[in-house]
C-alpha cells in the first residue's frame, strides 16, 4: 500500500557530502558543526499495511514533520523512494513528475495539518469539498459528498458556517473531513490534535478511532504525546535524530523499550491500556506459583499470596475448578462480571476467566468484583497463568529499561505466560 525505502532528507547546499559523512558513522550534531548541513531524515524504511494506523513519535526536531512532508513531497527528499500502490501498479512518489504528483496527492495522499489549514472565507461545506473541486468533481456531486462527510465527523448543521464560527476542535473536524472527502487511501496527519484542549483532544481521538473503524484508511499520524500514540497506533515508530530507533506495537514499546531514549518516553506513559493480561500473568513455572500433580492427571495450582485458593487444571490445560473457603467457586467470563450493574464486590464464591489479550485496565476493573486470582487463558481456553494484586501492581509500577531490564526480577514473571500466549 505504502512502502518507504531508505528515505533521506538533508538540508543544505551539498547534501551528498553530508550523506557520505553519515555513512562514515558521523552524528547529526557533528555533521552540522563541520558542514552546516542539517540531517532531517536518515535512512527511514517502513511498510504500511492497508488500513493500518501507524504513529510516528519523537522529541521536537527529531524529524517527524520532515519525514511526513518528504513522503508527499511538500519537501523534496534527498534520496530514497516512497512506493504507493495505485491502480497502475506501484508508483514512486519521490520521482513522480508534477502532473503525476498532483494526481497522487488528489487520489492517494491527503494531509491534515496541526493548525487546521482551512480557507477562512469559505464555508465549512466549501472547505470540505475543496479537494474534490480541485479534482474537477461536478458541483452537485461534491456538495453531496461534503454533506455526507460533514455529518460523519459530527458537524451536521454547520455546513454553511465560516470556520471562524467554530471552536478549535470543530475546525479540526473540518480539516479531517476535508481529507476524508477526497477519498484518499492514505491520510497523513501532522500533530492534528496537539493544538486542542485535553478533553477535546480525547474526544477527537475517540472520533478518529471510530472513523478509522468505519473507513479503514491507512493513516500515518504524528504526535509527541505518547498516550495518544498508545491509544491510536497499531504500530508506533520512535524517531530520534531523523532515524527510526524502534518500531513496534504499543505493548512492545512500553514493555520492551530498546534504547534509553525510548525508555524515557515510556517512563511517563499510562501502561494500563496497553499491557495485556498474558504479559502480567504468572504461569506454573514462576516462583510465586506452587504446583502439585494429582493422580488423575490434573494439577493443583496455588498462588503464594493467596495460598488458600486452589486452582485445579485438567490434563487438557483447562481450568476444571477453583476451590476456596472449602467450597467451589463459579467460573465466570470476565465480560459477564463487567456488565453487572450492581457489582457484588470482591466475593470469593466466583472466579473470573480472562483472555490473555485483554488489557491491564480490564483486569483492574475485574479485580474490583472478585476476590480470587484472575484466571488468564489463551484462545484455546488453556490456562496461561494467574493474576493477583501482586501482578497488577507489578504491571503498573514496573520500571522498564532498555532491553527489558526490570527492577523487580519481573523478567521471569513475563516469560512463562507470554510464550504460551503467542
Ligand atoms: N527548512 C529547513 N531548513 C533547515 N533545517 C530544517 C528545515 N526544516 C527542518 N529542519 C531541521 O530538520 C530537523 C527535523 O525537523 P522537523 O520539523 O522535522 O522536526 P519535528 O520532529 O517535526 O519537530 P516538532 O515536534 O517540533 O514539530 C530539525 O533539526 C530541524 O531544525
Ligand atoms: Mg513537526
Amino acid at each position: 500500500m505504502i512502502r518507504v525505502e531508505s528515505l533521506n532528507k538533508v538540508f543544505g547546499p551539498n547534501p551528498d557530502q553530508a550523506l557520505a559523512l553519515l555513512a562514515e558513522g558521523r552524528s547529526k550534531d557533528e555533521i552540522l558543526a563541520e558542514t552546516g548541513h542539517v540531517i532531517g531524515v536518515q535512512d527511514v524504511s517502513f511498510t504500511l499495511k492497508p488500513g493500518e494506523f501507524f504513529v510516528i513519535m519523537g522529541l521536537s526536531g527529531s524529524g517527524k514533520s520532515t519525514l511526513l512532508r518528504a513522503i508527499n513531497r511538500l519537501i523534496e527528499p534527498t534520496s530514497g523512494h516512497v512506493w504507493l500502490t495505485t491502480d497502475d501498479g506501484e508508483v514512486d512518489v519521490a520521482s513522480a513528475d508534477a502532473r503525476q504528483l498532483r494526481h497522487l496527492r488528489q487520489d492517494h495522499l491527503a494531509m491534515v495539518f496541526q493548525r487546521f489549514g482551512l480557507l477562512p472565507h469559505r464555508s465549512v461545506r466549501d472547505n470540505v469539498a475543496y479537494g474534490l473541486e480541485i479534482k474537477g468533481v461536478p458541483r452537485a456531486e461534491r456538495m453531496k459528498r461534503a454533506e455526507e462527510v460533514i455529518e460523519m465527523v459530527g458537524l451536521g448543521g454547520w455546513a454553511a458556517s465560516p470556520p471562524s464560527a467554530l471552536s478549535g476542535g470543530m475546525q479540526q473536524r473540518v480539516g479531517l473531513a476535508r481529507a476524508i472527502a477526497t477519498g484518499a487511501k492514505v491520510l497523513l496527519m501532522d500533530e492534528p490534535f496537539s493544538a486542542l484542549d485535553p478533553l477535546i483532544k480525547m474526544q477527537m481521538q475517540d472520533e478518529m478511532i471510530r472513523l478509522q473503524r468505519q473507513l479503514g484508511r491507512t493513516v500515518l499520524f504524528i504526535t509527541h504525546d505518547l498516550d495518544e500514540a498508545l491509544r491510536l497506533g497499531d504500530r508506533i515508530a520512535i524517531m530520534d535524530d531523523g532515524r527510526f530507533v524502534q518500531v513496534g506495537t504499543p505493548e512492545t514499546i512500553v514493555t520492551n523499550p530498546k534504547t534509553a531514549y525510548v525508555a524515557d518516553f515510556v517512563a511517563h506513559a499510562d501502561p494500563t491500556n496497553v499491557i495485556t493480561a498474558a504479559t502480567v500473568a504468572v504461569g506454573p513455572d514462576h516462583d510465586r506459583i506452587d504446583e502439585v500433580g494429582r493422580e488423575d492427571g490434573a494439577r493443583v495450582i496455588v498462588h503464594r499470596t493467596q495460598a488458600d485458593v486452589e486452582i485445579v487444571v485438567g490434563a487438557d490445560g483447562r481450568v476444571l475448578e477453583v476451590r476456596a473457603d472449602g467450597g467451589r467457586a463459579d467460573l465466570v467470563p470476565i465480560d459477564e462480571l463487567l456488565e453487572e450493574e450492581t457489582p457484588r464486590s470482591r466475593h470469593r464464591d466466583r472466579a473470573a476467566i480472562v483472555r490473555g489479550d485483554r488489557t491491564l485496565r480490564t483486569l483492574l476493573e475485574a479485580r474490583n468484583r472478585v476476590n480470587l486470582p484472575l484466571l488468564v487463558v489463551g484462545e484455546d481456553e488453556k490456562l496461561l497463568g494467574l493474576v493477583t494484586e501482586r501482578e497488577l501492581i507489578h504491571g503498573i509500577t514496573e520500571k522498564r529499561g532498555p532491553n527489558g531490564g526490570t527492577t523487580d526480577g519481573g523478567a521471569k514473571a513475563d516469560g512463562g505466560a507470554k510464550e504460551v500466549a503467542a
